[in-house]
C-alpha cells in the first residue's frame, strides 16, 4: 500500500480536521507505532503502522459499513421528524460522524438496512442505473395467487399510472399468505403499492436481501453488525431469486409467522 500523509490518514477517518491534527502533533499527542510524531505531514503506511491520537488508536479502514435488522417504528433518516430514527439503534462503538442509511425502508418495514459513511458506495448502490435487486418477504391479507407471477413479470401499473419494471414473485409453500418479491427499483411504498394494484394488501414487509447481502438469521431485530469491505462488494453479486426462495423460505417464513401484528 502506498504511503500517505499522517494528517490525511487521520482526517479521512472522521474525527479531526487537518488544523487540529497539526496542533495535536506539535504537542506530541499523536503517536505512530508508539513514538510521538511532531510533524503532521509525515508519511505513514496505513496498513502496517499503528496511529494513536490522544491515546486512542485510529482504525485503518477508511469507511464503516453496518448491516442493521431494522425493527418496526424507526424512520430511515438521520434527522428526527416523525419519531425515532434508525441512527439511535447503532451502538456507539460502530457509529461514525458521517454515517447515514444507504436506502430506505418504511417506518413499519423490517429487515436489512445498510448504513455507511462511504458516500461513493451509497451512490453506486442507490443509482437507478445499477438496478441492485432487493428481495422482500411479505405477509399478505389474502392468499398469494399464481397469476401474480406473470402480472409482476409484465410490469405492474400503480394507481398513479407508474409502470413498474418487471419484478419476480414467488409463493412460500408452507403459508399461502406469504410471498417473496424481488425488485430492482425503489419507488415510494413500491411493494405495498404493487400488491395493492393486484387487489391484495401487505400487512408486514421484511427486506431479506440487498444485492448479494443476505440478512443473517442470527442478527436479531434491532441489532447491528459491522461488515467488511469485501462483504460489501457482495452487494453487486445478487443471488438467483428462485434458488434464494428455495433455500431461505423456511428461515424467513418462520420469522414472519412469529411476528405479532
Ligand atoms: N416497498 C415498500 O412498500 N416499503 C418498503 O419499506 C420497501 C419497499
Amino acid at each position: 500500500m502506498p504511503l500517505i500523509r499522517l494528517d490525511k490518514f487521520i482526517s479521512e477517518r472522521g474525527e479531526y480536521s487537518r488544523s487540529q491534527i497539526k496542533e495535536l502533533a506539535a504537542k506530541g499527542k499523536i503517536r505512530v507505532n508508539g513514538a510521538a510524531v511532531k510533524k503532521s505531514d509525515t508519511k505513514i503506511d496505513p496498513e502496517n503502522d499503528t496511529v494513536e491520537v490522544l491515546g486512542a488508536v485510529i482504525r485503518a479502514e477508511r469507511f464503516r459499513y453496518i448491516l442493521m435488522n431494522k425493527p418496526d417504528g424507526y424512520v430511515c433518516s438521520t434527522e428526527e421528524h416523525d419519531g425515532p430514527t434508525v441512527m439511535e439503534l447503532i451502538p456507539p462503538e460502530m457509529r461514525t460522524k458521517n454515517m447515514f442509511p444507504a436506502g430506505r425502508l418504511d417506518k413499519d418495514s423490517l429487515g436489512a438496512l445498510l448504513l455507511t459513511d462511504d458516500g461513493e458506495l451509497a451512490h453506486r448502490m442507490l443509482s437507478p442505473r445499477k438496478h441492485i435487486p432487493k428481495i422482500y418477504i411479505v405477509k399478505l391479507d389474502n392468499p398469494f395467487q399464481n397469476k401474480y407471477v406473470d402480472q409482476f413479470k409484465n410490469g405492474i401499473t400503480l394507481s398513479d399510472g407508474y409502470q413498474c419494471l418487471p419484478a419476480k414473485v414467488c409463493n412460500v409453500e408452507s403459508c399461502e399468505k406469504l410471498a417473496f418479491i424481488e425488485l430492482s427499483e425503489g419507488k415510494y411504498h413500491q411493494v405495498k403499492r404493487m400488491f395493492a394494484a393486484v387487489e391484495n394488501h401487505v400487512q408486514l414487509l421484511m427486506r431479506v436481501s440487498v444485492g448479494g447481502l443476505i440478512l443473517p438469521e442470527k442478527l436479531r431485530s434491532g441489532e447491528c453488525m459491522e461488515l467488511l469491505h469485501k462483504d460489501v462488494e457482495n452487494l453487486f453479486s445478487p443471488p438467483d431469486f428462485d434458488a434464494f426462495c428455495r433455500d431461505f423460505s423456511g428461515v424467513f417464513s418462520a420469522i414472519l409467522i412469529n411476528k405479532q401484528l
